[in-house]
């Protein structure tokens, strides 16, 4: 973190020929269990991983933003007074919608000139775009001397992602990016906003698999499952009084009313409420120190994210597999919206180099990727480096 805190600083005077004002930080995630619940006002349990995006900045005079990626080697400014869709560089798309949300509250910002750098994988599942916008935020609000709630925050970011970007995502990456505590992960309620900072269990660490592939067509399939789980609200509510989303409805009500349902809604909500009750379950398990019995649970969200909501992967799929053999190996399975990207583990201490070595090795015997393996402990939320 200090070499990469260098790095940016003298990238900054370089560029902008000034001195840094402040350095602010937004880490990326990882999601232990509750995957494709949130925007079902259902339950999530992330974690922030040690992996985060940076941005040195130095307010302006006027009201001017002028954004440089080091990781992009690109330029990209925009007046507050005129904010568009840059098409050109679409990275900067997320600044420029979290600043149009922020003034549409009715704050007013100040401009500023910002050097921006992160070492998230990007479209691995792990809210590389959560994390800039949750630092572009804190830099807009710091940068004019402006102070805001956190789950504000992550709210606007949220918001900047679903109306500017046009991303239907749900409330989780934004809040644990904005909100997480070192050591912790995070139990939210994505109904009311309320969280509550679990303990990770001592002696087993997270592992974060990244299978190297991606998918473009993320969006538009995310944004179908959330239609189909609409579906299934509106079906079941005209039967089921006070159900407002599928976080109203248990698998009884399923098993009782599933028939109403198109076989491939009736697979999405089967996915939803399962695994809404998984999550409850694993902080329990959690809060119990029993570390098996919540791998246990994440080998059964996979299955369900394969079989029921259909957002794995083959080399998700192979990924998971393969940590499942190795002897240590509490749970695993994909983490984020799915199709690509990286899965998550939960390994003993002493475990840890064999998983590392045999899951890599089979991974790459049977693909030709190589995949990146990382131990991440639970790093702190947002923040202000200096
Ligand atoms: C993406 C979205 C989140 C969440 C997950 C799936 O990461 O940004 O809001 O819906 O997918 O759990």
């Amino acid at each position: 973190m200090t070499d990469r805190l260098a790095t940016i600083r003298t990238a900054f005077a370089q560029h902008f020929w000034k001195p840094v004002d402040r350095v602010v930080r937004a880490p990326g995630r990882v999601n232990l269990i509750g995957e494709h619940t949130d925007y079902n006002d259902g339950f999530v349990l992330p974690m922030d991983i040690e992996r985060d995006v940076m941005v040195a900045f130095a307010p302006r005079p006027d009201r001017h933003v002028v954004l440089h990626s080091l990781d992009f080697g690109e330029e990209s400014a925009f007046s507050l007074d005129d904010i568009r869709k840059d098409e050109e560089h679409s990275w900067s798309n997320y600044a420029r919608g979290v600043a149009g949300e922020l003034e549409a509250t009715g704050l007013r910002l100040r401009g500023l000139d910002a050097v921006v750098q992160g070492n998230i994988p990007i479209g691995a599942g792990l809210s590389s775009s959560a994390a800039f916008e949750v630092a572009m935020a804190l830099t807009y609000l710091a940068a004019a001397n402006l102070d805001m709630d956190r789950v504000q925050v992550a709210l606007i970011a949220q918001r900047a992602e679903n109306l500017f970007v046009g991303m239907q995502c749900g409330i989780m990456d934004q809040f644990v990016s904005a909100l997480g505590q070192a050591g912790h992960a995070l139990f939210i309620d994505c109904r009311d906003l309320s969280y509550r900072a679990v303990p990770m269990p001592r002696g087993a660490c997270v592992v974060i698999c990244d299978t190297m592939t991606r998918r473009g067509l993320v969006g538009t399939a995310y944004n179908e499952r959330r239609q189909q789980c609409e579906e299934a609200v509106r079906i079941l509510g005209s039967v089921l009084p006070g159900v407002r989303a599928l976080r109203d409805v248990t698998l009884e009500d399923l098993a009782h009313y599933g028939g109403l349902l198109p076989e491939v809604v009736r697979k999405r909500a089967a996915h939803v409420i399962s695994e809404n009750a998984r999550v409850v379950q694993a902080v329990q398990a959690l809060e119990a120190g029993q570390a098996e019995l919540f791998g246990r649970l994440m080998d059964e969200s996979h299955v369900s994210l394969r079989d029921d909501y259909e957002v794995s992967s083959k080399e998700l799929d192979l990924m998971v597999g393969l940590a499942r053999q190795v002897p240590g190996c509490l749970g695993a399975r994909m983490t984020g919206a799915g199709f690509g990207g990286a899965t998550v583990n939960l390994v003993l201490e002493e475990a840890v180099p064999a998983f590392v070595e045999a899951v890599a090795a089979g991974y790459e015997r049977a693909t030709g990727l190589k995949p990146e393996i990382t131990v991440s402990r639970a790093a702190a939320g947002a923040g202000i480096l200096a």
